[in-house]
């Protein structure tokens, strides 16, 4: 065990420890069993999915226009969320009630916590978070969703209530069964999920 390793393993088992006490004490009885550690590498995740996703965007609106940057979000948008579940051993995808992709869609056991970043998207100035786990022993997984408000542009012009025609073409030739327009700022446009397999082995940093 290197050295880093050996620091990890004493902070996890100080806060394991520091939860299970909390989770006797009275005024904590809701205490989360998930390890700020893994929380912080969610947070980390996340921000950078969204900032991979963000320039992608951008370059694709910039280089081939707004219709273009549907058919490159199509497929770059995916391809992004395999690469990064790839590299930090985590499942990371985005997911709406008001879908695009079809494939986006609220799986069964989020609903509940979904539907509580709806009534509130942004907590404390920033978007809402909700960790919970499932299953146990070999097939526990930590869950860790946050909220994607939706905003101005570009958002707007792919995701609002007035969408151009070249754009709402494109978007109705890729997507025929698209749910996602008429979101207006603020509102929840979808959010990130990321799953972690208790058993699965910790990847190197
Ligand atoms: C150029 C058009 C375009 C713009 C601009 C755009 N999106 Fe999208 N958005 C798409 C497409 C296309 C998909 C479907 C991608 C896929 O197939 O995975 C999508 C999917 C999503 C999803 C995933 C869930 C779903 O419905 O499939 C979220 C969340 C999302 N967009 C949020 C945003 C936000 C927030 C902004 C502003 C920062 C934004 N989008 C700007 C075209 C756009």
């Amino acid at each position: 065990m290197s050295m880093k390793q050996a620091r990890k393993a004493a902070v996890l088992l100080l806060l394991l420890a520091g939860t299970s006490s909390a989770a006797a004490a009275p005024q904590a009885p809701t205490a989360p069993a998930v390890d700020a550690e893994l929380m912080a590498r969610s947070d980390a995740l996340a921000d950078r999915f969204q900032l991979r996703l963000q320039t992608a965007l951008r370059t694709a609106i910039a280089e081939q226009g707004l219709p273009g940057a549907v058919s490159v979000c199509s497929t770059l948008a995916p391809a992004i969320a395999a690469e990064e579940s790839a590299a930090s051993g985590a499942r990371i995808s985005r997911i709406a009630a008001r879908n695009r992709n079809p494939a986006a869609r609220v799986p069964r056991d989020v609903q509940k916590h979904f539907a509580e970043l709806a009534a509130n998207p942004v907590e404390a100035g920033k978007p809402a978070i909700r960790v919970w786990e499932t299953g146990r022993g070999a097939s526990a997984t930590v869950n860790y969703l946050r909220a994607i408000p939706m905003m101005g542009q570009p958002c707007l012009s792919c995701h609002g209530t007035d969408i151009d025609k070249p754009t709402a073409a494109r978007i109705a030739a890729l997507y025929p069964k698209d749910k996602a327009t008429g979101f207006m700022p603020g509102e929840l446009r979808g959010a990130m999920l990321i799953r972690w397999s208790r058993s699965a082995p910790a990847q190197p940093d």
